[in-house]
């Protein structure tokens, strides 16, 4: 984005395009393979006459959602959009087209579309005599919502989240192998909303026959305590050697559950990009997690520890390759928050994205 670009925008756009960055948080996990994306629709004095979110894969994207609730209001607007406009018919027709047949004349996008299937969006626009202006809150966008989804573009695999819970000695269970309630209630609940933005949760073998999880999202966005949230994850565990039982709780119906049987996670995240999943949350156990590492494919780490000293026990993280400190992965911590006594970190590993081994 050019300073110009910057200078274009006016106060009520901008405030319109934080907006409109809120919109689209409230949907991630729930647009795959589309990107979250939310417009407002603003008349000439700035005044905001609707907006839009993506429909889940195969429904309107969010500028048709927009213009649907504005109707002839849209003649003369201006659309304030996350992501680039569409410029192509995929299962939905492109939405610069919808934006020119409602008289859209002025468009203001923070994120230009990196999908060369979908991108000449904004060229488009402009060739039709819309005024386009591109940029604006790029980074918060770009980091907010949009992250994983960009970065699944940009690598051609699944963002991957990993998230792991241990004590302060860093310890994920104790000797005798008991693992359950390291973290605290708020933490548990906040591992249900980081469960409720991804498409797929994934994890090793062991821990399926260890702690026979269930692997849902419960008691947040909008269900009660304990309660199944509608909308659920794929369920995926990385099983080379067919050990998991049938009977395992992650086969209830709950849920959909993918088992896979190849050792390199990299071609099980082929597998689950090519089903549409841009965001996995990679849930161990150690083993797991140590491989992902060792393949540079953990993109961000978020880590509940708490207050407990455990002395023995196995690691949060096996074996990733790392024999030296010069080796050792180093992570941008992003957050810090306090969650009664647990303590939550998000980082990310600071080689430059798509930097893989
Ligand atoms: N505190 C936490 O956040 C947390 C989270 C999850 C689990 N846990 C704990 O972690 C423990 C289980 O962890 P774990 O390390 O024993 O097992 P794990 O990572 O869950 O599973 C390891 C198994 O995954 C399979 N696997 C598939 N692809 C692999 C690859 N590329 N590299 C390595 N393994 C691969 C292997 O089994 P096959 O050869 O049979 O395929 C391997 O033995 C449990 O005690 C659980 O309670 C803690």
């Amino acid at each position: 984005m050019s300073s110009a670009d910057a200078a274009e925008v006016t106060d009520a756009e901008l405030a319109a395009m934080h907006h409109a960055a809120g919109l689209a948080r409230g949907i991630a996990g729930r647009t795959s393979p589309n990107p979250p994306v939310a417009a407002v629709i603003l008349d000439p004095a700035g005044r905001r006459l609707g907006e839009g979110v993506t429909q889940p894969a195969g429904g309107e994207h969010a500028e048709v959602m927009a213009l649907r609730e504005v109707g002839e209001a849209a003649r003369g607007a201006t659309a304030v959009v996350t992501l680039e406009p569409c410029n192509h018919t995929g299962r939905t027709g492109p939405c610069t087209e919808a934006l020119l047949a409602a008289g859209i004349t002025r468009v203001v996008f923070a994120v230009s579309d990196p999908n060369p299937l979908a991108a000449g969006g904004g060229d488009r626009l402009r060739a039709a005599g819309v005024e386009v202006v591109a940029g604006p809150a790029r980074e918060l966008v770009a980091e907010g919502a949009l992250r994983p989804w960009l970065h699944s573009v940009a690598l051609s695999r699944p963002f991957v989240t990993w998230k792991f819970a241990s004590t302060l000695d860093g310890r994920s269970a104790a000797a005798d192998g008991t693992s359950k309630w390291i973290s605290n209630p708020v933490s548990r609940t906040d591992v249900h909303e980081l469960r409720d933005i991804v498409d797929a949760i994934v994890v090793g073998s062991n821990t399926v026959l260890l702690d026979d999880p269930q692997l849902t999202v419960r008691g947040v966005g909008g269900a009660a305590d304990g309660e199944l949230t509608q909308r659920q994850p794929l369920r995926v565990v990385i099983d080379r050697r067919h050990r998991v039982p049938p009977d395992a709780q992650i086969f209830d119906d709950a849920a959909e559950t993918l088992v896979l049987d190849t050792a390199v996670p990299r071609f099980a995240l082929k597998a689950l990009y090519d089903r549409g999943i841009r965001h996995v949350l990679l849930e161990g156990g150690a083993t797991l997690a140590g491989a992902f590492l060792e393949a540079g494919l953990v993109d961000e780490v978020v880590a509940y520890i708490a207050p407990k000293l455990l002395g023995a026990g196995p690691a949060a993280l096996n074996d990733a390759g790392i024999t030296s400190m010069v080796d050792a992965v180093t992570l941008e911590v992003s957050d810090v928050i306090r969650l009664g006594d647990d303590v939550k970190i998000v980082a990310r590993p600071s080689r430059p994205a798509g930097q893989e081994e």
